[in-house]
């Protein structure tokens, strides 16, 4: 699938002018997977910020406002100090910076965990407040209920299964799952059980392949991998990881770029021509007109 989305940042930095074009909508996204296979794979990246959005947007089909950004943008250790306004105030400033993505927003550890209506208070919030069209929520048969009760109720959820890094504190790390027999099974049930609730699509993370293609072949829905297999219905990956932004690589990315050391020289040059004088020059310098 191709878009013709092109940005115009002539206008203002902050507000390109959109070409009109209708944003993709979960029955969109939903109705890719066809008979059980997604002939056209689904391309979802993390954004967190409006122009990171609006440089994203043309090439994806959904935007994921990860809690990522706890890690990525506030320099957390984990995901778990991420609260609903930080989310909200990133959700809002993706959507501001998109016109064609389906634009989900991750619900926060502890906004959603504890009853289906602590989690609809939480999630109306998010859709209220960002414009975004759907939020993420991790965990499967545990989590069933609540999925059922926010999508009967208007707000689409997208389940996430496997690796859960909300859970990092009963799960012991980052290390990928279904290593045993049991947790295979385990993470297949929790992927059929969110399937059954409603979830419109679902990520699977961090699980041994067979699992993956298991989950993918076994569930109606879209099933979006990041570290699981090129087998799944689309992926994900964190943008920063994609543009090589850190040193530490997981097994799982690949690393498109590496704008860390294109930022890092850049910013040698800046410095240089600050101390010595050659910036700013005659053409970065306001002088009265004569
Ligand atoms: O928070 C996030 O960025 C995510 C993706 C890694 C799927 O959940």
């Amino acid at each position: 699938m191709s878009t013709t989305f092109t940005l115009d940042t002539a206008t203002s930095r902050a507000n390109p002018t959109p070409a009109p074009m209708k944003r993709l909508t979960v029955p969109a996204v939903q109705r890719r997977k066809v008979d059980g296979r997604t002939a056209d794979p689904l391309v979802m990246l993390t954004a967190y910020t409006a122009r990171q959005a609006q440089l994203l947007d043309p090439h994806c089909d959904m935007l994921l406002v990860g809690d990522s950004l706890g890690q990525v943008i506030y320099g957390l250790p984990s995901t778990l100090a991420v609260t609903l306004d930080m989310m909200i105030a990133h959700g809002a400033a993706v959507v501001r910076g998109s016109y064609h993505s389906l634009v989900i927003v991750d619900m926060p550890f502890g906004s959603y965990e504890a009853s289906p209506s602590k989690a609809f208070a939480s999630a109306s919030r998010i859709m209220a407040e960002t414009g975004a069209a759907a939020v993420k929520l991790e965990g499967g048969v545990a989590m069933a209920e609540t999925i059922a009760f926010l999508s009967q109720r208007g707000i689409p959820v997208m389940a996430h299964v496997g690796l859960t890094p909300q859970a990092v504190n009963a799960l012991g790390g980052y290390g990928a799952r279904g290593k045993s027999r049991e947790e295979h099974e385990k993470i297949v049930s929790d992927a059929k059980a969110v399937a059954d609730a409603g979830a419109f699509a679902m990520v699977i993370e961090g699980v041994m392949e067979e699992i993956a293609v298991a989950v993918t072949d076994g569930v109606p829905v879209p099933v979006i991998g990041i570290g699981a297999s090129a087998h799944c219905d689309g992926q994900v990956l964190v943008t920063e990881d994609m543009l090589g932004m850190f040193e530490r690589v997981p097994r799982f990315v690949k690393r498109f770029e590496n704008i860390a050391e294109i930022i890092g020289r850049t910013a040698e040059r800046y410095a240089a021509d600050v101390r010595s004088r050659s910036f700013p020059t005659e053409e970065q310098v306001y002088r009265p007109k004569k």
